[in-house]
């Protein structure tokens, strides 16, 4: 295991970031596809992750719901950790328990919505908090109901998943990551399996997160106009490293770097 005390979180005078990597890399085998990353979010912002296929978005994501170990650098979520915890004044390897607490911290949406089909919307909803956060089961539900009203879904809470279309089930997907109160929302081109007239159903309930709920986001798109729109920042991942970042208006209206100009010109070309 590598040396955490090297990546130390604290930077004088500004605040903890929510979420923070340090040097973080990730490879499988010879392949290095997070290279050294650094990247911190701040409580309450909106990051988009941009770039290529195979460029990383994804894993930055699976490393955050700690799906697998990083090799290299440290996460730390909310000025802990993620990977690792204390014991006797150090930092060990996080244990599967340390492990389970620490992802209720991180929800998460994919492009493909996996629901569970046994259940009902709002079983999905509850499933979570009571099972693992420990919620009552009436708790859970009133906390539920009021997610899938927000999601514009509470007229078919007692449908299962396949009578849903896939912006309906996307839409419970969303409420069912925010029943666990994370402190970090992550969310993998969660419209690019959907069909076009039912985009904008999600893009909206994303859109009403940003202006509604001081949560913090971390978004993988290929929508650019989207990204846009809603981001405090976007990132262009290449490589496996941030080639560029900065306010939308700036990233998208004025790149800087070759790999962003060429990127976003092919983009543009394939709309
Ligand atoms: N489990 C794995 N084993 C081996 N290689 C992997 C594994 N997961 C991802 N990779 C490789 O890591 C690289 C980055 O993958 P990642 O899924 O993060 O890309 P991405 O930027 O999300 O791309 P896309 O836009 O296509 O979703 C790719 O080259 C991919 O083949
Ligand atoms: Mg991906």
């Amino acid at each position: 295991m590598h040396d955490v005390s090297a990546f130390p979180l604290e930077i004088s005078g500004t605040p903890t970031p929510m979420v923070s990597f340090r040097k973080v890399t990730k490879s499988y085998g010879t392949l290095t596809v997070l290279d050294e990353l650094d990247l911190d979010i701040a409580a309450g912002e909106m990051v988009s992750i941009i770039g290529p296929s195979g460029s990383g978005k994804t894993t930055v994501l699976r490393m955050l719901m700690t799906l697998e170990q990083i090799n290299g650098g440290v996460i730390y979520v909310d000025g802990q950790p993620l990977t690792h915890m204390p014991k006797n004044g150090t930092l060990v390897p996080a244990s599967q328990k340390h492990l389970r607490k620490r992802r209720a911290d991180i929800g998460m949406c994919f492009q493909h919505f996996n629901l569970f089909p046994h259940m009902t919307a709002l079983e999905n909803c509850m499933e979570g908090p009571v099972q693992v956060l420990g919620l009552s089961k009436k708790e859970a539900r009133e906390r539920s109901e009021e997610l899938l009203e927000m999601v514009g879904m509470i007229g078919k809470k007692d449908q299962h998943p396949s009578r849903l279309s896939g912006g309906q089930q996307q839409r419970v997907a969303i409420a069912r990551a925010l029943a666990m109160r994370p402190k970090v929302m992550l969310f993998d081109e969660v419209t690019s399996a959907l069909d076009p007239e039912v985009i904008g159903e999600v893009t909206n309930v994303i859109r009403k997160l940003v202006s509604e709920h001081n949560l913090t986001m971390l978004m993988v798109t290929h929508q650019m106009g989207f990204a846009r729109d809603i981001s405090d920042r976007v990132c262009f991942f290449y490589g496996g490293k941030i080639e560029e970042q900065g306010p939308p208006a700036e990233l998208f209206g004025n790149p800087k770097k070759e790999r962003t100009q060429q990127f976003l010109s092919a983009v543009k070309e394939a709309v």
